[in-house]
């Protein structure tokens, strides 16, 4: 193997390979060296290119820690993960349509009974959310488990206020025997993914935005049916089309509807103006 050149040096590479034992591992790094190759071949990538590629992945490494994974955003504001979800989540006609999971899951969550409010003493506007969920024939899933995360009124992540001792805006419900869940919090609203890093840079220079259009993330899981990653979005949102993380279905959009202070469906008597939205999940049964 010496006199490698522009056309050979792939298949030499190649045949390095053929001695890895795992043939899932193989299959996959046969493809990424011929992908790779084919990519500096088309685009004839200079010396100074090469290394400029180089020091973005270093930066992108140097910006992870264990509240911050870069590597994730610039998967998702590639498209990655999106393509990553869709291939791993062919679900039958019928049920929910699942979207990025995002960097900001925490687990262990707070455990609250329906009616709760998951944002007490967040600044926001009051939100009442409610919802079922259901098979993908309409049957109620008793006793499912609806984890919830989303952002305050302004935008911002728990894990990302550096002052806070506790979760907020998260927490873990169970649905009754009808399939039904309920809660308060406050209406999400459009907040930019994290952009003071190299992937904010390369968003830069691309010429995009960083920002998503206001929701709520979900995870679903009850035994027998797989388990739903997902958002609802709010209907109206200015960026639902130029969403950063190409992560909006129409399916998942729904109207927050503003209702003036009074009686709220669930008995609560709100002294301001609030706003009530509802959304019915649909799970796909295991092997289905
Ligand atoms: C999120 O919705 O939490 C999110 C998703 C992808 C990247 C950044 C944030
Ligand atoms: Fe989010």
């Amino acid at each position: 193997m010496r006199n490698l050149t522009e056309s050979n040096l792939t298949e030499a590479v190649l045949a390095k390979l053929a001695t890895t034992e795992d043939a899932r591992f193989r299959q996959i790094a046969e493809s990424l060296v011929r992908h790779l190759h084919e990519f500096v071949r088309e685009v004839e990538l200079t010396e100074d290119e090469w290394l400029k590629a180089i020091l973005f992945l270093t930066a992108v490494g140097h910006k992870c820690d264990d509240k911050r994974q870069e590597f994730i955003l610039l998967s998702d504001t590639l498209g990655v993960s999106m393509l990553v979800d869709a291939i791993n989540h062919r679900y039958p006609e019928g049920s929910t349509e699942t979207t990025v999971f995002g960097p900001f899951y925490q687990t262990g969550a707070p455990e609250f009974e329906n009616g709760a409010n998951i944002a007490e003493g967040v600044a926001g506007k009051p939100t009442y959310f409610s919802g079922r969920v259901l098979d993908e024939k309409g049957v109620a899933v008793a006793g499912a488990i609806v984890d919830i995360w989303a952002v305050d009124g302004e935008g911002w992540y728990d894990v990302q206020l550096a002052h806070l001792e506790a979760m907020q805006v998260r927490g873990r419900l169970k649905t009754d025997d009808l399939g039904r869940f309920w809660f308060w919090t406050v209406k999400p609203v459009s907040y930019p993914v994290p952009s003071d890093g190299p992937v904010g840079d390369m968003l830069r220079a691309m010429g995009r935005h960083p920002y998503r259009p206001a929701h709520i993330h979900f995870m679903l899981s009850a035994p027998g049916y797989r388990n739903i990653i997902t958002h609802v979005f709010v209907a109206g949102d200015g960026y639902l089309d130029s969403d950063v993380v190409f992560g909006v279905k129409s399916s998942l959009v729904t109207e927050f509807t503003e209702h003036a202070a009074g009686r709220a469906p669930d008995g609560t008597v709100m002294q301001t103006p609030y706003f009530v939205a509802e959304y019915d999940f649909h799970l796909a049964r295991e092997n289905s």
